[in-house]
């Protein structure tokens, strides 16, 4: 069976689909089978990055929930799941029983950051569902140290964390831009900011 990853967040905009694209670009490119399912139809969506690739196409398919057939899923190695920005609390419990892992995406601002804690500390009463979610902290300035102070307080805290910051790179917004991967893009920080990608992937999977 696949290992299934949802990505959610309470917040929108956090950065939830270049993280679901982008994991499965690095799993796929680590040799693992890997499909993306978009839960979320609006624009901004995986599946709408996936439109923009056109005929060069992403590396892995990116299915509507409509689409996913149930014996191909189970031949994958891993599945991903994009889901919809500020799902509603009996979602999120019902989301948490059908998957292996929850990623919570968030900036280290303030404010996200307290939004990010809110979700947790809701999961963690729910239960089970706690112990399957980890925040990954994402759009950090690489220059400072926002984001390895946010992530030793959030630790302190009790929460979990991975070890790996998606740090903040203009090669992510051209990537969605175009449809492709950060990896793919004409820019001098695509390698480091792909380097971010494939570390998170193997802390997952
Ligand atoms: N690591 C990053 N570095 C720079 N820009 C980023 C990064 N991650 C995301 N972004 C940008 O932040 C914006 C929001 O990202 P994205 O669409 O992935 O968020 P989302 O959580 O899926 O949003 P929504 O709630 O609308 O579905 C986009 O413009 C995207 O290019
Ligand atoms: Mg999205």
């Amino acid at each position: 069976m696949p290992r299934v990853l949802a990505i959610t967040s309470e917040k929108g905009g956090v950065g939830k689909s270049t993280l679901a694209v982008h994991l499965a670009g690095a799993f796929t490119e680590r040799g693992l089978s890997t499909v993306l399912i978009d839960e979320d139809g609006r624009v901004g969506s995986s599946l709408r990055w996936a439109e923009r690739a056109g005929e060069a196409g992403l590396s892995f398919p990116v299915l509507t929930p409509d689409d996913v057939k149930p014996k191909k899923l189970a031949a994958a190695d891993a599945v991903l799941i994009d889901t919809e920005g500020r799902p509603k609390r009996k979602e999120l419990r019902r989301l948490s029983e059908r998957v292996d892992l929850i990623l919570v995406p968030s900036g280290v601002s303030a404010l996200e950051l307290d939004s990010t804690r809110e979700l947790l500390d809701f999961l963690l009463e729910a239960g089970d569902v706690g112990r399957k979610t980890r925040i990954v902290l994402t759009r950090v300035p690489p220059v400072g140290h926002a984001g390895e102070d946010a992530r030793e307080n959030l630790r302190d805290e009790g929460l979990t964390v991975c070890n790996t910051l998606v740090r903040q790179y203009a090669a992510y917004q051209k990537a969605a831009e175009l449809g492709t991967l950060a990896r793919d893009v004409r820019d001098t920080r695509a390698a480091v900011a792909w380097a971010d990608i494939l570390a998170l992937s193997r802390e997952l999977l």
